[in-house]
């Protein structure tokens, strides 16, 4: 006889060679608590040691690439060595949890804080709205100049101790702008066909392997859906990440949705976002992470069973109370 065990929010699961302990993983939540110059503080040390017991993944905030791409004016970054002595304080801290700990790389391109960018940068000058104001286009030196700014921040990642980075090409900041056909209009190489449009991302993604190396993960977060016909969508989606899968660019993909056009979606209910997961999980061999609004125990298991999603973001319940990953996992002080 056979038995067959199947799979729950306990059940460990690799990413990239590196073997998480549960399903359970912190979303990325900023703290708009970085100093003027972009860099970590105490209170981040804090942050993320406290709620990092028990967990299989941590996530750490949207991280800036650029000194002109942060996407508030108090957010971290990455740009010049000097940020990682914090950022290794973090990664530290975090690892004497035994949890993994991943960064998450961003640019805002259009959406970068007014108030510390210099130069608002798109793939096309379009705005997303008055506040921010008209971007200028990018032209390719700026946008290979961009990509070397990944690098760097890949390398320093590794300086810094993370055991993994997530690239944030959602909620429409640069990666997502160069994605969507209705942020980018360009008719070079980095736009047009999917397939110019998907160039940045997989440039950047080049980029980033270029120092970091095949054995070393490197995962995703997409908005698999802009919310309006003729933007981006879960199918489309599902080719862009099949060819970086297939390229071996990508050790997996966090599902969330919406940020290019302030439109928000009509009903945001327990797993809104999870039907777009299941569909984009179809498609590729590599880790699917489900989020949003995922809070009950039997909700993430049912999700991890069913095979809709391999592993479950968890973001505001943990803001709100650093035990919740311990009581909704079950540890025992
Ligand atoms: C205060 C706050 C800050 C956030 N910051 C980021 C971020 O830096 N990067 C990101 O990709 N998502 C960010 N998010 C979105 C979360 O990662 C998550 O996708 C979202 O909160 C939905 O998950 P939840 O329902 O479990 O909270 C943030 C959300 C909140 C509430």
């Amino acid at each position: 006889m056979t038995t067959t065990t199947s799979l729950n929010l306990d059940t460990p699961l690799t990413i990239g060679g590196i073997e998480l302990r549960n399903r359970f993983i912190m979303a990325p939540m900023q703290q708009y608590k970085g100093s003027p110059e972009g860099y970590a503080t105490e209170h981040h040390v804090q942050h993320y040691s406290r709620r990092a017991k028990g967990i299989g993944l941590m996530i750490v905030e949207s991280t800036a690439v650029s000194d002109n791409g942060r996407l508030w004016p108090n957010d971290i970054g990455i740009y010049s060595d000097r940020h990682t002595e914090m950022l290794k304080r973090v990664t530290d801290a975090v690892h004497t949890r035994d949890t993994p700990i991943f960064v998450q790389l961003s640019h805002g391109g259009r959406k970068s804080a007014p108030e510390v960018t210099d130069r608002l940068i798109a793939p096309s000058a379009i705005p997303y709205d008055e506040s921010y104001g008209k971007p200028a286009e990018l032209s390719i030196s700026e946008i290979e100049a961009l990509i070397e700014d990944y690098r760097m921040a890949a390398r320093r990642s590794i300086m810094a101790g993370f055991d993994g980075i997530e690239v944030h090409a959602a909620h429409g900041f640069l990666i997502h702008q160069f994605l969507s056909p209705i942020s980018n209009l360009r008719n070079d190489a980095y736009g047009g066909t999917r397939l110019g449009r998907m160039k940045f991302l997989k440039d950047t993604l080049a980029a980033i392997r270029s120092e970091t190396g095949r054995n070393y993960p490197v995962i995703v977060r997409i908005s698999s859906t802009d919310y309006i016909d003729g933007g981006l969508n879960p199918q489309e989606h599902a080719m862009i990440l099949k060819s970086l899968e297939a390229d071996g660019l990508l050790d997996g993909v966090d599902v969330s949705s919406g940020g290019l056009l302030p439109i928000q979606p009509a009903d945001i209910h327990p797993g809104y976002q999870l039907p777009d997961a299941a569909a984009i999980k179809q498609h590729l061999q590599i880790p699917v992470i489900a989020v949003g609004k995922i809070y009950t125990r039997s909700f993430a298991d049912r999700i991890i069973r069913d095979g809709l999603a391999d592993a479950v973001a968890i973001g505001q319940p943990l803001l709100e109370d650093p035990d919740f990953a311990q009581k909704m996992i079950g540890l025992k002080e």
